[in-house]
Formats: C-alpha cells, sequence, structure tokens
C-alpha cells in the first residue's frame, strides 16, 4: 500500500479488483448461511455484495452508502442478484438511511473509518438493528500496521460502550478486524 501519495492510497483503498485480498479476508471470515439477512455498511463498488450473495439462497444483503455514485455502481455490477431479491442497495449515511423493519443476523464494513472515530448514533443503530446473538464484522486494511492497530483499539472500545462483546481476530499487520455480538 503506498504511504506517501495521498490519491495512491484512496485508489488502493476503494480498488475495484474483485480479488483484493480484503474481500478474501471477509469472505473467510464471515459466518454466512443461505438464510441470513446480512447488511454491508460503507458497500463502496458493491464487490462484496456479489461475493456474499453468492453464498445466500433466501437470504439478502442491504448495501448501503452514502454516495449515491457508489449505490448507482453496486447496483448495476449485481444486477442479476438484484433482479432474484438477493442484494440491496440504498444511498444514505447509516444514520438516516432506511435500513427496513427485519433485524440482521450479520452486519460488516470494509475499510469504514466511521467506526474508529465518534460513531455513537451509528453504533446505537447497528445494536439495535442486529438480532441478539448476530454480529457486527470491520475489517480495516491501513498503510502501516500502527494505523491499523489503532483502528482496532479504537473500534473495540466504541463497541463495547454500545454493548457488544468484542474480540479482536488476528490478521496480518496492516489489517485489523473487530468482531462486535450482540448478547443473545
Ligand atoms: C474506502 S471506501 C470502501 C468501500 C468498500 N467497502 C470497499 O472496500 O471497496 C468507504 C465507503 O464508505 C462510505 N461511507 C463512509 N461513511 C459512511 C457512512 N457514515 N454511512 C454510509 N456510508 C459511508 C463511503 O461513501 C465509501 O464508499
Amino acid at each position: 500500500m503506498p504511504r506517501d501519495n495521498p490519491k495512491a492510497l484512496h485508489d488502493a483503498r476503494m480498488s475495484t479488483d474483485p480479488v483484493a485480498p480484503r474481500f478474501h479476508q471477509a469472505m473467510e471470515v464471515l459466518p454466512l448461511a443461505p438464510a441470513l439477512r446480512v447488511l454491508e455498511v460503507g458497500c463502496g463498488h458493491g464487490i462484496a455484495l456479489g461475493l456474499v450473495a453468492s453464498r445466500l439462497r433466501d437470504g439478502c444483503v442491504l448495501g448501503i452508502d452514502r454516495s449515491e455514485k457508489m449505490v448507482a455502481q453496486a447496483l448495476r455490477r449485481n444486477a442479476d442478484a438484484v433482479l432474484g431479491g438477493r442484494v440491496l442497495a440504498r444511498t444514505g449515511t447509516l444514520a438516516e438511511v432506511d435500513l427496513g423493519r427485519e433485524a440482521f443476523d450479520v452486519a460488516f464494513a470494509i475499510n469504514v473509518s466511521l467506526f474508529a472515530d465518534d460513531a455513537n448514533v451509528e453504533l446505537s443503530r447497528l445494536r439495535e438493528r442486529l438480532r441478539p446473538g448476530g454480529s457486527l464484522f470491520l475489517f480495516h486494511e491501513a498503510p502501516v500496521a500502527a494505523h491499523a492497530k489503532r483502528f482496532a483499539t479504537q473500534a473495540s472500545r466504541n463497541l463495547e460502550a454500545h454493548g457488544f462483546t468484542v474480540r479482536v481476530l488476528p490478521a496480518a499487520p496492516s489489517r485489523a478486524c473487530v468482531v462486535g455480538q450482540v448478547p443473545g
């Protein structure tokens, strides 16, 4: 990952390469099953949405992103799964977007810095919208190991403050994976 070039760093974090390691990591770790209801926060171009949808049968995955452009791309990329009802995507921030009425089994975010910041409204919402026993997975890749570690520390603290039981999964030095479970 380029360290001193903000544009290159941004491009790498938004890479649309379907085999980018962050997507592999997420697919290896997420506890997916055919009937689950899954939420992705900050779905970007929708690559993970398609990978998750390929593991679902009766379930569905809702992607949200505050960028209308990203949501349009995500819907285009996953047009077949959208038609089949396995992928939905909506524009809006996690604080405000319509998340529907039913609870989610699993929520995840890849490279969404929000959760290491002051995300009180967003984490309260996620805590309410995950079913008891449901889990939130936060994947993060950083230019240097210290940034990944800082993300893991801050996100863990924020999740604990919102009543999640937190685990930090082993990951490569420049990556972090923080899991918050809603008590069952
Ligand atoms: C670095 S990109 C990562 C996109 C995608 N997850 C990936 O790995 O390719 C972060 C995305 O999160 C979205 N985002 C950031 N904060 C958000 C929020 N509060 N609510 C919804 N989307 C958000 C941005 O619009 C952006 O598309």
